[in-house]
């Protein structure tokens, strides 16, 4: 559920109308809903109550520093994964004391930094780097908190590009061999084993493979509290969210029309499978949700340039492109595209919507049904609150989107377009060329 709906003809994100920020801040922005992102994370928590849980938001999803402060004042940790990562969240007024570092390449200068601000945990994913932080942690005089990634080897049944927990990915240690690793890991003299670790996909619509996953590691989990006294297992992030019908889905109505069996994942299902496999282990359990949190509180908003009318297709060509959402050129992910300004009186059309970008790739959504549209008119890419603007860049030399967050009927802008000054401040001509 979240709050973007037409309230008469005008999309609104609460009680802010979205054409409205559009005028005031221009296209491409993009908005997020500070009480869906509160929903999501209350409906998360209530889900898993009979647990200790800690949620560890993952800021790769939407880092903005006033998300990250958002999510802080809730209550939430995060599951950080670079040394920005975790300036970002000191940068947010937040700490890291209750927050995990994963990833597969740590540096020596990123596990110092995490040392030195008292990191919850670090989440190993390779013998190596376990010898690494051991020796980072000694040279400081730390005793570095660990658990190591276990590779669960379940598929996931998710995209290729996402899904992390088979054994040929290159997250984690393989289940049959992580007890040599945790062996290994509490001869160390600078290590403290605190947990182990789990994450198996991304974007899961179906409990299935959450509940194999626990499943198949828990016998492992009882045996590591036995011998080392561990003290949390994380069972990483993943929950899907719904892109098809995500306007609908906005709605309770939509979730209770949805027949038994085809419900896509809901806070609530994963709970009720997960809480009694989780609870007799007696763990602090953490979890590390990204796109649930965020997915569907924001939207991309855009402004229709041309309508090109082919002889075979249509292209309604907008001024956001692959450099601000790559998803659907990256994952062929669907997002769903609404106008601002609905008008029931007019026909659909078909076509491909498409950006400015010098590529075919810089392709939106090929033939799909939408309300005839001119130029200057504005669009909403939904769902677009997860894996956007993190993963934005600046192909063809286009600044970065601004950012708005919106509480209630107030909005302000969080991050301000990117101008060419600060694209290129960088940069230097070398002497030899001049
Ligand atoms: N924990 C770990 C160790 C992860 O690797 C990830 C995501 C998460 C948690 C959060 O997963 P989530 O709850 O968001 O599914 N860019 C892709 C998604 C990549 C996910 C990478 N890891 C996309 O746009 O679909």
């Amino acid at each position: 559920m979240h709050h973007f709906r037409y309230t008469g003809n005008e999309l609104h994100c609460e009680s802010v109308t979205l054409a409205e920020v559009a005028r005031l801040y221009g296209t491409p922005t993009y908005v997020y809903s500070a009480a869906t992102m509160a929903d999501n994370y209350t409906r998360l928590a209530r889900s898993l109550s009979g647990l200790d849980v800690q949620v560890c938001y993952a800021m790769k999803a939407n880092s903005a520093l006033a998300i990250l402060r958002h999510f802080a004042n809730l209550g939430a940790a995060f599951d950080l994964v670079s040394g920005g990562e975790l300036r970002r969240v000191l940068a947010a007024g937040a700490n890291v004391k209750r927050s995990v570092f994963a990833g597969v390449g740590k540096t020596n200068e990123e596990i110092e930094l995490a040392l030195r601000s008292g990191i919850f945990s670090f989440h190993v994913e390779s013998e190596p780097e376990m010898a690494r932080i051991n020796h980072v942690a000694g040279r400081l005089g730390f005793k570095a908190p660990i658990a190591i990634r276990i590779n669960p080897d379940v598929d996931a049944h998710t995209h290729a590009k996402i899904t992390t927990g088979k054994s040929d990915n290159k997250f984690g240690i393989p289940l049959k061999v992580a007890g040599a690793a945790y062996e290994a890991a509490s001869k160390y003299p600078n290590l403290h084993i605190k947990g182990v670790q789990m994450h198996i996909g991304s974007q899961l619509t179906d409990v299935a493979p959450f509940v194999e996953a626990v499943r198949k590691v828990s016998p492992f989990v009882a045996d590591l509290k036995a011998r080392y006294g561990i003290d949390y297992f994380s069972i990483g992030g993943g929950i899907g969210i719904v892109y098809r019908d995500a306007l609908a889905s906005g709605s309770a109505e939509w979730w209770d029309a949805q027949p038994a069996g085809q419900r896509p994942l809901t806070p609530e299902a994963y709970g009720a499978a997960l809480v009694p496999l989780l609870q007799p282990l007696g763990l602090k359990i953490l979890l590390e949700p990204g796109r649930f949190l965020v997915g569907n509180a924001g939207v991309l908003l855009s402004r229709v340039e041309y309508v090109k009318r082919g002889s075979a297709k249509n292209f309604v060509i907008v001024d956001a492109a692959m450099n601000d959402l790559v998803r659907p050129a990256m994952y062929d992910a669907f997002h769903e595209i609404v106008p601002l300004h609905r008008d029931t009186s007019r026909a659909a059309m078909v076509a491909d919507i498409v950006g400015p970008v010098c590529e075919s790739g810089d392709c939106f959504a090929k033939e799909r049904s939408i309300q005839q549209l001119g130029e200057g008119e504005y669009v909403a890419f939904l769902s677009a609150g997860a894996y956007g603007y993190t993963m934005a860049s600046r192909y063809n030399t286009r600044g970065m989107a601004a950012e708005v967050l919106v509480k209630g009927s107030t909005f302000e802008l969080i991050h301000d377009r990117e101008s060419f000054e600060t694209m290129i401040v960088n940069e230097h001509v070398p002497a030899f060329l001049k």
